[in-house]
């Protein structure tokens, strides 16, 4: 899609469409009371009529509105003047272009960015619109075949009003591009079928991704794991016929010296739980297991697109967790990269297996921070939900920074705590340790197991287990937390 800005007042502007926010109760925004009187009223006698009452994710689309430059002006729900926040901006932006797409229309202005938000300038409310116009466009219709459902979307152009600060939302519209096509990179990555999306095929796709870009791949296979004594990553892949991969991404946008910011993400293709099986429920889902990885694609796209002047290397290690007949038991010891042992009593926590190791690999890069991303426990969607990520770390200061990150990009983390105490359960009788705790705080004592690879690293994990997907009637990748990783690097420069 494309964007610009304008500064131009509403009333004038000539345009197929313009859109206007309205709040509940019928309150025009300060920004068109212009082009109201300008209609004699028209717009509040709408408003007045109850056909649309204001409220968010409602929208009415009007023909003919007298003296208006515009064709025609499309009225979004805005929900209540005093409590509209930043999120509530975006979900306007969102249904207006939903509303446009089903008109048809192509090309349309909005004055919803010259909207008073909380805390927003230019910059982000230019930036955010980018974001949720892009998420209201994106489809996945790559397999649809033949069916009708494989529709473009129609719009394809949108300006942006803007009052003041021209300079800023044109940066805006550069960095929520960019963030756009890292979110849309690691939604398709991760709605793709697991029949498709094998650890051969992110291998691939790396290579694909680097093609005629600065980005150096180079791809571990089984033989080279095992010289490096990966034992823990290669027990998980033992049950499945798909060879595991190891993919590091370099970007270099800065001097040779800099030390990295390494992101680490969990490549987990297909997740059936191995010999400790999952239940059949909703087990098609698992084919989201290795969003941690694809949010590292995604991130480094974004990274790529804005040339940020920082080093950034992408891990990705990456398997199927199945149980064939040679797959791990529970109970197997296995000896990880970094020499600790690990006792494996359930082949179902294995993304802190294929992690672990891809951690201590990541230690020769000798990272400024290092981040890993993974849908690693069920025990976090428990304790969060699908609202915000789950954050911990071995640095308060760089767990705050993600934080803040994800408050900034509007995709949020939330810190768990890290205390020593919680490493007791992982206590094991055979070797250095178990890979689960115990039934209770998994989320935390999932983050104990890899913290225990990372002592001697800035690190900070993120577990996406509850938002980088959704279920139901609209099942697909979010694309989360790769606005949250973008801003947290933009932050670094
Ligand atoms: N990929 C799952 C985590 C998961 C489960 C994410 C459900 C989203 C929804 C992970 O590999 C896993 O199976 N974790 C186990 C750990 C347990 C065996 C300690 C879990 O959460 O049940
Ligand atoms: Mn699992
Ligand atoms: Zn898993």
């Amino acid at each position: 899609m494309q964007f610009s800005v304008k500064s131009a007042a509403a009333e004038s502007v000539t345009t197929p469409c313009l859109v206007v926010g309205l709040f509940e109760g019928g309150k025009l925004p300060a920004a068109v009371q212009a082009l109201d009187q300008a209609s004699h009223g028209y717009l509040a006698k709408v408003a007045k009529s109850g056909a649309i009452e204001g409220r968010a994710g409602q929208s009415l689309l009007l023909f003919d509105v007298p003296k208006a430059a515009a064709e025609r002006i499309l009225l979004v729900g805005l929900g209540s003047e005093k409590d509209f926040t930043p999120r509530n901006y975006r979900k306007a932006v969102v249904k207006a272009v939903r509303a446009l797409n089903e008109a048809g229309i192509k090309e349309a202005v909005s004055s919803l960015s010259l909207l008073d938000v909380k805390g927003a300038d230019g910059y982000w409310l230019a930036r955010h619109a980018v974001e949720a116009a892009e998420e209201a466009n994106y489809r996945f219709d790559a397999y649809k075949g033949q069916s009708k459902d494989k529709q473009k979307p129609a719009l394809q152009k949108l300006t942006l009003l803007m009052g003041r600060e021209h300079g800023k939302s044109e940066d805006g519209i550069k960095v929520g591009s960019a963030i756009a096509a890292g979110v849309a990179y690691t939604r398709n990555l991760g709605n793709l079928p697991p029949n498709v999306c094998t650890p051969s095929y992110l291998a691939a796709e790396a290579g694909r991704f680097a093609k005629g870009s600065k980005l150096k791949v180079t791809v571990l296979d089984q033989a080279q794991m095992k010289k490096l004594g990966m034992g823990a990553l290669l027990a998980v892949a033992r049950g499945s016929r798909q060879p595991p991969k190891l993919i590091v991404m370099e970007y270099k946008g800065a001097g040779k010296d800099e030390k990295p910011h390494v992101l680490v993400g969990k490549g987990i293709t297909f997740d059936t739980g191995g010999i400790s099986i999952k239940p059949a429920q909703s087990m098609d889902e698992m084919k989201f297991d290795m969003c941690g990885a694809a949010s590292v694609f995604g991130t480094l796209k974004a990274v790529m697109q804005l040339g940020l002047k920082i080093n950034v290397v992408g891990v990705v290690p990456s398997a199927e967790n199945m149980p064939g007949g040679d797959a791990t038991r529970p109970g197997d010891i296995v000896s990880t990269m970094s020499g600790q042992t690990v006792e494996i009593l359930n082949t179902d926590a294995e993304g802190r297996l294929i992690l672990c190791d891809a951690l201590t690999y990541a230690e020769r890069l000798k990272p400024a921070s290092i981040v890993d991303i993974a849908t690693l426990t069920g025990a976090c969607v428990i304790a969060l939900g699908n609202v915000v990520s789950g954050l911990l770390g071995n640095n308060e200061r760089l767990v705050q920074s993600l934080k803040a990150a994800g408050d900034k990009a509007e995709d949020r983390a939330w810190p768990l705590p890290l205390y020593d105490d919680y490493q007791d359960s992982l206590k094991s009788n055979f070797a250095d340790f178990a890979n689960i705790g115990g039934r209770e705080a998994g989320a935390i004592t999932a983050a104990c197991y890899l913290s225990r690879f990372t002592k001697n690293m800035n690190w900070a994990h993120l577990d996406i287990a509850g938002t980088a997907w959704k279920g139901g009637a609209e099942k697909g990748a979010t694309g989360r937390p790769v606005s949250l990783l973008v801003q947290h690097l933009l932050d670094q420069t």
